[in-house]
């Protein structure tokens, strides 16, 4: 059975609303996959339907199937806190809890699911999830010291020690970079590249040289104007789309002619 993503004729709506129209993509696994598009196309909405977290919003649903290793995570019987402990997610604007230490917001995400854990083994996966967000080093002496006490790039390794704390498969990012500084940016970009060998990951970004950088494959999202669905306009090899995509809106995309 394939371990890669398999989302097949997905419209996905917040209430009466299309947001995003018949999307159909492989995510292949322990690879990274970069969206790009214009503002409003739908990015953060297909993102979010990855792990079920769409449906949180009121009135939001969707038509279609995900399907990971087979199983479509819409069908009866899924549990959606499973489809996101395996689905983790890091978001925009880092956001450790503020009254948290370092060490419990780590572990905060296997709190929430309710495992028990001995001391020293929270002690070792603090380590080693910090040690996999290349945050180990900075923090291992104020390990309980507030996570808000971080620097903006600190907090957002930390955010993702704390998804990969819970051990998932896939990682899902929307813009984790736009609120970091280029040394940071940089930071989490190799911190990606490391990831890689042991998780599939999605990475938004409006970043062109980001999504050059540090995906394998790129899809591109555009939508027809106000009002209209977002669309999958093409999706290839990161290099391919990058020198030859074969669609107009995407070159003009990628050459910064809109959007
Ligand atoms: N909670 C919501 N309720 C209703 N409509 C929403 C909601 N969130 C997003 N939308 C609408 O869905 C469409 C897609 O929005 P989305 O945030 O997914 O775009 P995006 O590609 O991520 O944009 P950006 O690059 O600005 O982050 C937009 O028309 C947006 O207004
Ligand atoms: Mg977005």
């Amino acid at each position: 059975m394939s371990n890669r993503i398999d989302v097949k004729d997905l419209n996905i709506y917040y209430g009466d609303f299309l947001a995003v129209q018949d999307v159909s993509m492989a995510i292949e696994p322990k690879s990274v996959t970069a969206f790009i598009g214009p503002s409003g196309c739908g990015k953060s909405t297909f993102l979010r339907t990855l792990n079920r977290m769409h449906e949180v919003i009121p009135g939001a649903r969707v038509e279609g199937t995900v399907a990971m290793e087979g199983v479509d995570l819409y069908g009866n019987g899924v549990d959606p806190v499973a489809v996101r402990r395996q689905v983790g997610m890091v978001f925009q604007r880092p956001n450790p809890f503020p009254t948290m230490s370092i060490k419990e917001n780590v572990l905060a995400g296997v709190k929430l699911n309710n495992k028990r854990i001995s001391r020293s083994d929270a002690n070792d996966l603090v380590e080693a999830s910090l040690r996999g967000a290349n945050l180990w080093n900075e923090v291992k002496d104020r390990l309980d010291r507030p996570g808000s006490g971080l620097s903006g790039g600190q907090q957002q390794r930390l955010c993702i020690a704390r998804a990969i704390a819970v051990k998932p498969q896939v990682l899902l990012m929307d813009e984790p970079c736009s609120a970091l500084d280029p040394i940071s940016t940089l930071a989490i970009e190799d911190l990606i590249a490391e990831l890689k060998d042991e998780y599939t990951i999605v990475i938004v970004t409006h970043n062109m040289q980001q999504a050059a950088r540090v995906s394998d494959r790129t899809a591109f999202f555009n939508i027809a104007g106000t009002g209209k669905p977002g669309r999958l306009i093409e999706m290839d090899d990161t290099a391919t789309m990058f020198s030859s995509p074969s669609q107009q809106a995407t070159e003009d995309y990628i050459s910064g002619r809109f959007g």
